[in-house]
């Protein structure tokens, strides 16, 4: 195909879902490239990750940012110098402005623990559980400015068992989403998935 496309992750801790997204994109076959990591927090351990495979990172602090409107600037600052063309949300725990999220429409995914609509937010596992719940997952969708609400790309299944703790559920998951964010990106990047959203309404 003419082309991969640019893509920067997003992330504020361990960055396993990073880590993913960069080995599949290491198959020059792969309609997207990993060409920036950009992190919130300095301390992520994402970030070594990322620079251990030979990924530029950058880090755009929140505590350097009086507000969320300045520290948005400043991570599209960022973005834009890289030539940035998708972005993906990979455990990234700031809410971003509706501002910018609007400016990248269409273009920015997120992962999600949960088979969305159930269970938006945090504590996705623990929720399932306490709810009964025979089904969890994961799933990747466009971000909107309502959190998680966004249209769906992908989900993938897992079975909750007898016995389930949080982490084992959040372990069975977790491989789920491993395999999942690659395709779920392999779809938007070949332009096989999309999301066009309305403008706003008239002021
Ligand atoms: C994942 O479970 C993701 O779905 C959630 O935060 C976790 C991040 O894990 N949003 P990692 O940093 O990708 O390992």
């Amino acid at each position: 195909m003419a082309g991969r496309r640019r893509v920067a992750v997003l992330i504020s801790g361990r960055g396993s879902n990073m880590a993913s997204l960069i080995e599949a994109a290491q198959d020059p076959a792969y309609p997207a490239e990993i060409v920036l990591v950009v992190s919130n927090r300095p301390e992520a351990g994402g970030l070594e990750r990322a620079r251990a495979a030979g990924i530029p990172t950058a880090v755009v602090d929140h505590k350097g940012h009086p507000d969320r409107a300045s520290f948005d600037a400043g991570l599209d600052a960022t973005l834009r110098q890289h030539g940035i063309e998708i972005v993906c949300l990979a455990g990234f725990m700031r809410i971003l402005t509706p501002g910018f999220v609007e400016s990248w429409a269409g273009r920015m995914l997120n992962i999600h623990p949960s088979l969305l609509p159930a269970f938006k937010g945090t504590d996705t596992h623990a929720r399932a559980l306490a709810a009964g719940v025979a089904r969890h997952g994961c799933t990747v969708h466009f971000v909107t400015p309502e959190l998680d609400s966004g249209p769906i790309v992908a989900q993938a299944e897992v079975p909750v068992i007898p016995g389930d703790t949080e982490a084992t559920l959040a372990a069975r998951v977790l491989a789920q989403e491993h395999l999942l964010y690659p395709r779920a990106l392999a779809l938007v990047a070949s332009g096989q998935a999309t999301f066009a959203a309305a403008p706003g309404p008239a002021t």
